[in-house]
């Protein structure tokens, strides 16, 4: 027979009746390996060609030990001889165990004693003969059941009970089938297809050819790859907000910066401590940018060394060289800041605006659980008339509300760019706490004037990172398994998706 599956099915052609009463003895028989007959069967009964009737099967499977036993005899009857060849004195039990070996005299002695084939003699301890042969009785059982093929019927209850403790034999069961004719048998096998083609369209063999059924059991492919970080959940969600509350993204895809527009044009002096390459990482090739608008970085200059707009300015020496040195960004601000000059200079002159930006920023910073030297920050403005610190509460209330933050708290701060400046607390219904969650305030004149903005125009900004309502909301509390080389890949994978729940249902939980 040439496969197992045109073996099965002429197996049971022969009558209508016709079974293969056990696989495992078929398997033997045809000699084909019993896993493959089994797989062949089950593929069949898929197809209702044959049906499976399990059958499961015990017998006895001899250990090594009684395979000795088998070839050399039992312990007790190896023992018995070598007492009897020494005659009447007997054996010592050093000199039995050079005799047999330490293992065999040890059980076969015992049994000896148990069926009084050998006695000790009192004065010398020696072991001696008392009869002169035995029935081998162990090793003619084990022949019986080897002979019987392991089944358990062979021997009576008590042999078997002897031989599992001597642990000489083990019951094994075995699954096999009887396969029978399925109500779909047919002698040779037609495959179903699987797919509709458009040939079999055009044919027409379509109305003819069998069809595999759909199996609804069966599982989806997982899906794998594509996975958002739950950085970038947290910041689609962010966006989301923030476009709904009708704010603008400004393009911040870029991370090298001049120290002009990251620090003097928000009117951070040169000798800022933040602007020390303890806080600051400064580029070395190309180590200062190539050009700035030479007007507005005139107007800068000025405010810097002689102020205006009311104020005195910091009366230093502006450095050129100074604000042209490269860095990675320190902040988005930077960017805010070239939006507010480009909405000043703008054709048509100013029109009022809401921005919002979520980006990387860097920091030479020491590193430790909630410190790397990049993080991302999340940072809004809003450039109108008039607005006042009542505006950017509410602004910052309404914001905050939506990502669940409904209690804020505002402490005043210092920001070289903001007057006045306030720092964020927000209680965090999960964490039941306050933390400190952003920074905001008003840009002051000194930034806002040398840019061209009209005098009444008022810029309100707040900024916060990222990552820490990240890390909060996915209950993660190292940095390091969120960012870097050792965030854990099946952690994105199993991150659920982010939803911010919008305040109003907290704030009336709350009250
Ligand atoms: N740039 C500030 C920071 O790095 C955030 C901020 C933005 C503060 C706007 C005030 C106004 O923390």
């Amino acid at each position: 027979m040439s496969d197992p599956e045109s073996a099965i099915l002429s197996a049971l052609s022969a009558e209508e009746g016709s079974t293969i009463a056990d696989t495992y003895a078929f398997a033997a028989s045809h000699n084909f390996d019993h896993n493959q007959i089994v797989g062949v069967s089950k593929s069949l009964e898929g197809d209702a060609y044959v049906t499976l009737k399990e059958l499961s099967t015990q017998f006895f499977v001899l250990q090594k030990e009684a395979n000795d036993i088998s070839t050399n005899g039992s312990q007790e009857v190896r023992v018995l001889n070598a007492l009897v060849k020494a005659g009447d004195a007997g054996l010592s039990i050093p000199a039995l165990q050079q005799e047999v070996g330490k293992d065999i005299s040890k059980i076969g002695m015992g049994n000896c004693l148990k069926n009084k084939w050998a006695k000790k003699d009192k004065a010398s301890g020696n072991l001696i003969a008392v009869v002169s042969e035995a029935k081998d009785d162990v090793r003619e059982q084990l022949a019986a059941l080897q002979a019987a093929n392991g089944d358990p019927k062979a021997l009576d209850d008590k042999a078997v009970q002897a031989l599992k403790r001597r642990k000489l034999i083990s019951l094994v069961t075995r699954k096999s089938y009887t396969v029978s004719r399925g109500p779909d048998y047919k002698p040779k096998r037609v495959k179903k297809a699987a797919d509709l083609t458009k040939e079999m369209l055009d044919s027409g063999s379509y109305k003819t050819t069998t069809f595999k059924e759909y199996n609804f059991q069966t599982l989806g492919e997982s899906v794998g790859g594509g996975y958002l970080h739950p950085l970038l959940k947290v910041r689609a969600e962010f966006r989301k907000i923030l476009m709904q509350m009708g704010f603008e993204e400004m393009p911040t895809s870029k991370w090298v910066e001049s120290s002009f527009w990251n620090f003097d044009s928000l009117f951070q002096p040169q000798s800022h401590p933040a602007r020390d390459a303890h806080d600051t990482f400064f580029i070395k090739e190309p180590a200062a940018t190539v050009s700035v608008p030479e007007d507005y970085y005139e107007r800068v200059k000025t405010m810097h060394e002689s102020g205006g707009s009311g104020s005195i300015g910091y009366r230093y020496d502006f450095k050129r060289e100074e604000a042209f040195k490269n860095l990675l960004r320190t902040h988005t601000t930077a960017i805010s800041s070239q939006m507010l000059y480009k909405l000043a200079n703008q054709e048509g002159g100013f029109q009022p605006a809401r921005y919002f930006s979520i980006d990387r920023v860097f920091r030479n910073e020491t590193m430790d659980a909630t410190h790397l030297c990049e993080f991302h920050q999340v940072e809004g403005l809003v450039a109108d008339y008039d607005l006042s610190l009542g505006d950017l509460i509410g602004t910052i209330e309404t914001f905050f509300k939506k990502i669940g933050i409904t209690k804020l708290r505002f402490k005043p701060a210092f920001n070289p760019y903001t007057e006045p400046s306030m720092e964020i607390f927000g209680y965090h219904p999960d964490l039941k706490k306050w933390t400190e969650i952003g920074n905001s305030g008003m840009f002051r004149p000194e930034m806002l004037a040398p840019m061209g903005l009209p005098e009444n125009v008022r810029v309100i900004a707040w900024g916060l990172s990222l990552e820490r309502p990240t890390m909060i909301k996915y209950r993660i509390d190292n940095i390091r398994n969120l960012f870097g080389h050792k965030v854990d890949l099946a952690m994105t994978r199993n991150a659920p998706i982010c939803r911010f729940e919008g305040g109003e249902e907290e704030e009336k939980q709350q009250q």
